[in-house]
Formats: C-alpha cells, structure tokens, sequence
C-alpha cells in the first residue's frame, strides 16, 4: 500500500463510480480507494489506456474493478455507464468527477471548438458524471468534483480551463443546495495544485521548471499524490458526512490572493525596517 494516514478499512465494501480513472489524479484516487476495500468503477475515453489501468488496479484488489469505456462528454453513454456499474458493483458511496482536459493556448486564438473541447471535458463531464449516477446513489453519498487553482485564480493562455473550473464550483454549490439533505449526496469539490508525477506537472515543468511554478507559492512546491488520495478521503469518509457545497484547497497556498498581498506585506515589511521595529 502507498502511504496513507487513514485505517485499512475504511471504505470496506463501499463502491466508487471514478471518472479519468485511467491515468494521473483519479487513478491515484481509485488506486487509495481499493486500497482501503472500495470495490471501484473507472470510466476513461481510451479503451486501451483504460484496460492498462484496469489489470494495475485489478492486482491489488482481484476482482474490486471495473472498467468501462465512456467519453464523460456524451450524456448517453455516461448514463449507461452509472446503470452498469450499479449492475455490477451495487449502489455508489462515492462518485469523482475527475475526467479533465487542458492545453495552453492565447484567449485571441483559441477556435470555438477548442474552448468548447475543455468545457464540454470538464464542466459538463462533471454535470453528466453527478447527474448520471444520482439515481444509483447510496444514502449521503460524497460527490466530488476535482477542480484546480484556476477556478479562483486567472492564468493567462488558460482561459477555457479557468471558465470551466470555476464552473465546476459553482456547479458543486448548486447541487449540495438542490441535492441536500440527511440522506442526500453530499457534493464538494478538491483543487489540486500541481500534482507530481501527472502529466499536467510534467508538461509545465517541461516549458518553465519548478521555482518559475511553484516557487511563490506560500508552501513552495509540488503536492504528492499521496497527499491528494488523502485529502480525498477525508471527504469519502465518515469524516466527511458533515461537509458540502466546499471546495477542499490542497494547493500549498497558491490559490491565495498573493498578486495584491506580496505588494501589501512588501510595502509593511519597508515601513516596519524603516521604523526601525
Ligand atoms: N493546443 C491548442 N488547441 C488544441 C489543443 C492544443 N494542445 N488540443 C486540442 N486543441 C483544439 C483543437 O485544435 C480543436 O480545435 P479546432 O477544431 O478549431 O482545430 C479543439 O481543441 C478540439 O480538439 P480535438 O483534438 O478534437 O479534441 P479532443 O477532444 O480529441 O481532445 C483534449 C481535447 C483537451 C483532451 C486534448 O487537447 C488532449 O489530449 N490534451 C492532453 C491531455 C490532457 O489534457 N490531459 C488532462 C490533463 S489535466
């Protein structure tokens, strides 16, 4: 087992519904989740990437996944999806919205088609994902999108991924509001920052090195996936039932509003050295 701060047990015999299970964050996630007992379903795009995935996962835990090939931006096939899984594994404790896209691109020329590429992936993948597996859901359920620093925090050239993000948070408020309850999901999002090892860390570490994108931040560095899983079961678990319409941070501080507040704390750090205190 990679190393993890909560009990063996504690999502035995609960099942997850995971979609971008085949790679990066959301496979780390289901990875955590058979660890700790979950049966878990994955749901990706690319069926050979996805059947990759699934034979790694399935060695932990034979016989604990599932996974079935779904683009999370056709309503359709990501309701079938929930219905089989269901068919399979039961009905779902857990449910990630993790499927995402991204590129770098200037605001001037991204096509229509481009920003609709990373909307349609991330923003009505989340809603098709929740929406899809509503009706399949176990009593107080946690729905958790994964969103990203960019939801509250403008980044130039990423302005289809920012719009999404942020839409993705507004989605989460909206359906903790309209889904609440005793018994009702709970739905919270998890902003990441750069994860290591993913291949979103990799392409920006690539282009501009590690100081250049963390190195402002508050805790100046890169977030493991160990520590993502984590925070992800803190909201999954029984230490989460209290929880909703909340988007978890794990971002070292970087979604902090540091643009005005280095310039703050710069200007009070000359005046408190001139004053000699
Ligand atoms: N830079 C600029 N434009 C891009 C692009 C890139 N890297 N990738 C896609 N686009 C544009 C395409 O040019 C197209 O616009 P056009 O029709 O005007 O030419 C539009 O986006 C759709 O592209 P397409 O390749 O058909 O979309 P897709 O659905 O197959 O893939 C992504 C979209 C986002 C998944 C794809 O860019 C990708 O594979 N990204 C890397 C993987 C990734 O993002 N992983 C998640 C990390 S968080």
């Amino acid at each position: 087992m990679t190393s993890s701060v909560f009990r063996a047990d504690l999502l035995a015999s609960r099942v997850a519904f995971v979609t971008g299970g085949s790679s990066g964050i959301n496979k780390g996630i289901a990875r955590r989740f058979i660890e700790h007992g979950a049966k878990v379903v994955i749901v990706a795009r690319d069926p050979t990437r996805l059947e990759a995935a699934r034979s790694e996962l399935d060695a932990l835990a034979p016989g604990h996944v599932l996974a079935i090939s779904a683009d999370v931006r056709d309503g359709a096939a990501m309701e079938a999806a929930a219905t089989n899984g269901r068919q399979a594994f039961g009905p779902y404790d857990i449910v990630i919205a993790g499927a995402a896209g991204n590129f770098l691109g200037p605001a001037e020329k991204l096509s229509s088609n481009a920003f609709a590429a990373v909307i349609d992936i991330d923003l009505k993948g989340t809603f098709h994902t929740f929406k899809s597996c509503h009706p399949h859901l176990a009593p107080a359920a946690r729905l958790i999108a994964i969103s990203a620093p960019q939801a509250q925090l403008p980044m130039a050239l990423q302005a289809h991924v920012c719009a999404a993000k942020a839409g993705i948070e507004a989605l989460v408020r909206t359906l903790a509001v309209e889904w609440g309850g005793v018994t009702g999901p709970r739905v919270n999002a998890l902003s990441p920052g750069l994860v290591a090892g993913t291949y979103g860390a990799e392409i920006f570490l690539k282009m501009v090195g590690e100081s250049a994108l963390v190195g402002a931040q508050p805790i100046p560095r890169l977030v493991s996936l160990d520590e993502v899983a984590d925070a992800v079961l803190f909201l999954a678990g029984p230490s989460g039932d209290y929880i909703t319409g909340h988007t978890l941070a794990i971002d070292g501080g970087i979604g902090l509003p540091t643009v005005a507040g280095n310039a703050i704390t710069a200007a009070a750090q000359r005046a408190l050295a001139a004053s000699g205190r």
